[in-house]
């Protein structure tokens, strides 16, 4: 997968390179997904927005039409930096190795976007080639994202009800999201679709997964529970669903209402284990 980063802080993704370009990537150089970079599975290329700021101050904002606080992002210099972008990813000729191949989908971090979900992870994991435009300020020109949706798939996107200075963050969170997901990434297929908010397939799809434990038994007078011992597959199965259905009522009941509406989303025997935890799925519960 090839992924592209259009930021005025390149410095934010590792320490700069001879070429004036990012290198190391800072925390998506590490771990997995560094691993994965190195065995050159994700080709990332980080860009300085500045480079295509054509006055000797190399502004990239201006005062917004309209009045109000702060300062908006130019649309002349993100057009030039975002066509320059696409363009070095054509391939020179159909096929060529080593270019990706097929449309880019552009990704624009921004608070007031639509919620970045494992949903939406999964689908950029299917993408050949994303493309991040990370605002600061105001944010940036609308025509920006207005122009380049003539020409290919654009996703505004946040990463939660919060505000961050800049987009640099999220996108770190939402290329880690998705990397992880990429075949070989992970080294355990199992672990992708059996986690929190994990895929189609998990037993655990739309809960949270419950505490985890490893050795020792006994520690500082806490034990693992028994059930875990016991090689019973069906029986630990089963404590960990229950597990997570408690766990989730407690930290996200949102989750578990919406569960209760999903055909199939919640059985008898689940219905009964929240009933007796204290949180009934069949009438007040509902309401919202
Ligand atoms: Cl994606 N960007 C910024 N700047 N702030 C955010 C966000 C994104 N998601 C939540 N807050």
């Amino acid at each position: 997968m090839r992924v592209d980063i259009v930021t005025i802080f390149p410095d934010y993704f590792g320490p700069r390179q001879a070429d004036g370009g990012a290198g190391g990537f800072g925390p998506l150089g590490v771990s997995l997904i560094g691993k994965a970079a190195a065995r050159g599975d994700i080709d990332f290329q980080v860009h300085d927005l500045r480079l295509w700021a054509t006055d000797v101050h190399h502004t990239v904002d201006d005062t917004p039409f309209g009045g109000g606080p702060g300062m908006v992002m130019k649309p002349d210099v993100w057009g030039a930096a975002l066509d320059a972008v696409l363009a070095a990813a054509e391939p020179a000729s159909p096929g060529q190795p080593g270019a990706p191949v097929g449309p880019a989908r552009l990704v624009v971090p921004t608070p007031s976007g639509m919620p970045f979900t494992q949903d939406l992870a999964a689908a950029y994991a299917a993408e050949r080639h994303l493309v991040f435009a990370c605002g600061r300020y105001e944010g940036i020109d609308g025509r920006v994202v207005a122009d380049a949706r003539s020409r290919m798939t654009v996703d505004e996107v946040s990463i939660g009800d919060y505000v961050l200075a800049g987009g640099e963050a999220a996108v770190v969170v939402i290329v880690e999201a998705v990397c992880r997901l990429l075949p070989g990434v992970l080294g355990n297929e199992r672990s992708v679709s059996d986690d929190s908010f994990g895929g189609g397939s998990g037993a655990m799809r739309g809960l949270l997964e419950g505490p985890v434990y490893t050795r020792p038994r006994s520690w500082r007078g806490l034990e693992v529970p028994a059930v875990l011992l016991s090689g019973d597959h069906a029986a630990i199965a089963r404590y960990q669903r229950d597990e997570a259905l408690r766990h989730t009522a407690v930290t996200r009941p949102d989750l578990v209402r919406r569960l209760a509406v999903v055909p199939g989303g919640l059985d008898a025997k689940d219905r009964r284990v929240l009933f007796e935890a204290g949180f009934p799925v069949d009438g007040e519960n509902m309401a919202h």
